[in-house]
This record gives C-alpha cells, sequence and structure tokens, in this order.
C-alpha cells in the first residue's frame, strides 16, 4: 500500500509538469470520490490496526501535496495566459490610425441656410407650410381663380381634384397672412414640384425660398432695399439688382429681378451667358385681392413678396451646368462643396 501511495504521489508529479494539463481531469483522477487515492483508502479495511494510522496519515500527507501541486499549477497556468494574452493583444499606438471622414453639409442645405442667415439677420421669421397643399391656398387665395389661365401654365401633380403637390412655396404667404396679422415678416423655404421631365435644367422636385413682408407703408422701395441686401450679401458686395416688368396673379405690380453677374461684374462671361445679368427670383407688391383674400384690408395695409428658386442660385454660385448632380448625390462631387 505505501508503495501504491508512493507510486500515486509520483504519477502525479509527473502529470502535473506536463505543458498543457487538465487539472480538473487530474483532480478527478487522483482526488474524487472515484479516484485512485479513495480507493486506496477504501483497500484500508484489510490492514492490521497498526498500519492503518501509519498508512493514514501517508495518505493524508499525499493527498495535501497533490491539492496544494494542483493550485499551485493552476496559479501558474493563470499567469502564463495572461502573459500571453498581453503579448498577442498588445496595441501598437504608434500605428497610423484610419482617419474617419468628416461630412458636409450638400450645396443646397449650404446655400438655403446661408439665405436663412441673411434674412434672419434682417428681422425675418422662418414659416413652414405643407408640401401637400390645398388647390385653395395655390390658386384661389393667390388671387388665381378656378378658370384662370395661370392653371393651366404649370403642370402640377394633383393627388385629388381639390388636393395636390405644390408647385411653388407662395402657398405659404397666404397660410401666414391667414393666422398672423401684420407686421408679417416671413422667408419659407422648402420643397416644390412639377410634372416636368428631369434634364440638365429640370426636375420634377425643387427647392424654393419665399418671402413675404406685410405691414403699414410697405413700399416697392422696401422691396428694391431687402433684396438688393440680399443679393450683395449671397453674391458680393458689388452685386447690383435690376427689375424687369413681369405679370404673377398675385402681386402687382409684378417684376423679375436679375443680379449683376459675379463672375464677370456684367461685362458678360459664360456663366450669364454674355448677359451680364442672371435672373434669380421673382417679385412684386401683394396684389390687393390676396390680402382681402387672407382678412387682411388693402387699404390699411401693403406688402411685398418675392419666391426664388435653389437650386437656380446653387448653379449660379458654384458654376454647375447640371442639375442632376444635385440630387445623384455622388460624395465626389459633393466633396468639392
Ligand atoms: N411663385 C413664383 C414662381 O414659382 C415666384 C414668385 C414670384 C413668388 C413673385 C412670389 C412673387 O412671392 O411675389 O415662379
Amino acid at each position: 500500500m505505501k508503495e501504491k501511495l508512493e507510486q500515486i504521489r509520483r504519477e502525479a508529479e509527473e502529470r502535473l509538469k506536463a505543458q498543457n494539463v487538465d487539472l480538473e481531469e487530474l483532480r478527478i483522477r487522483f482526488l474524487g470520490k472515484k479516484g485512485e487515492l479513495t480507493s486506496v483508502l477504501r483497500g484500508m479495511g484489510a490492514l492490521t490496526p497498526e498500519e492503518r494510522p501509519v498508512i493514514g496519515q501517508m495518505a493524508n500527507e499525499v493527498r495535501a501535496y497533490i491539492e496544494k501541486a494542483i493550485a499551485e499549477k493552476g496559479e501558474e497556468l493563470k499567469k502564463e495566459l495572461l502573459k500571453s494574452k498581453l503579448k498577442k493583444e498588445r496595441l501598437d499606438v504608434t500605428m497610423p490610425g484610419n482617419a474617419p471622414k468628416v461630412g458636409k453639409r450638400h450645396p443646397l442645405a449650404k446655400v438655403e441656410m446661408e439665405m436663412w442667415d441673411i434674412f434672419l439677420g434682417m428681422g425675418f421669421d422662418i414659416a413652414e407650410g405643407p408640401e401637400v397643399e390645398y388647390d385653395y391656398y395655390r390658386f384661389q387665395a393667390l388671387n388665381i381663380p378656378e378658370n384662370h389661365p395661370a392653371r393651366d401654365t404649370q403642370d402640377t401633380f394633383y393627388v385629388t381634384p381639390k388636393i395636390l403637390l405644390r408647385s411653388q412655396t407662395s402657398p405659404v404667404q397666404a397660410r401666414v397672412m391667414e393666422k398672423q396679422k401684420p407686421p408679417i415678416r416671413i422667408i419659407s423655404p422648402g420643397r416644390v414640384y412639377r410634372s416636368d421631365e428631369v434634364d440638365a435644367t429640370h426636375s420634377p422636385m425643387f427647392h424654393q425660398l419665399e418671402g413675404l413682408v406685410v405691414d403699414k407703408g410697405i413700399t416697392m422701395g422696401d422691396l428694391k432695399g431687402t433684396l438688393e441686401l440680399f443679393a450683395q450679401k449671397m453674391f458680393g458686395e458689388k452685386t447690383r439688382i435690376r427689375f424687369r416688368p413681369h405679370h404673377f396673379p398675385f402681386t402687382e405690380p409684378s417684376a423679375e429681378v436679375d443680379v449683376s453677374c459675379f463672375v464677370c461684374g456684367g461685362k458678360g462671361c459664360r456663366v450669364c451667358k454674355g448677359e451680364g445679368w442672371i435672373e434669380i427670383l421673382g417679385a412684386g407688391m401683394v396684389h390687393p385681392n390676396v390680402l382681402r383674400n387672407c382678412g387682411i384690408d388693402p387699404d390699411v395695409y401693403s406688402g411685398f413678396a418675392f419666391g426664388m428658386g435653389i437650386e437656380r442660385i446653387v448653379m449660379c454660385k458654384y458654376g454647375i451646368d447640371d442639375m442632376r448632380l444635385l440630387y445623384e448625390n455622388d460624395v465626389r462631387f459633393l466633396e468639392q462643396f
């Protein structure tokens, strides 16, 4: 029995030296209920009373020895594991990293925000209106009655005979005037829809920015001053503006407004197509019928309004000759602005 115990001890010792021992397996094999040590102890009944305590003590020593050895080996393995993990997972902080791509505003958003800044600086507020609009606000309220020829001139997307996708931001004028009494000073940017075929200068969806001022004693001089300041802030201090007579049903008088070409200063170049001037918006004095339709007395109040296409201004400003580039979301194009 003595030899057997010695052998168990030696064997355990031997096993623990191995590189990748399974400590749990070892524990079960030597110390477990069905383990080798236990089976030796079971055979103690056959010993003489003198032998028993001697062998018992020896068995306890062997058990204590193996337990301790397993625990020590466990610690050692843990340390080794940590070491190899530290080695494997080491970070080289001197390696060049992956620079995150920094996004940019889309040129349309950029220019629209510049417009906000300019008009907010002049004391305007921003008003919003729905893109799906009643034909009342698009037509009747704006002095375009049922059978007015102006209704045919714009190809509008109709949702129902009375509901449509707005083809301009002007309906917001009527919505604001209905709710708010003068003084009114708002701009309203947003999307508009027309059933146009897509080409370099047309898109079924584009953006406009509407402006409206209503108060006592507002004159065409106020309109001119406002637009001149806008043009100078937008296109440069030397920019001049020019009014050409035009017709819009919701303004009287009405005008189309040009800015002097900010590339050639008016001499004529590729951007202004040799004209020296670039048309940027429509404007005029709010028609008395429109004021009346919205519950504002035209004998007491007067106002001016204007509307411009944001795409057009972006294209002029950056010399972009195809509108489709603004919607394709090609990062190589957008990165330039
Ligand atoms: N709504 C016009 C258009 O889409 C632009 C316009 C002209 C707006 C005159 C106005 C205005 O407010 O007074 O062509």
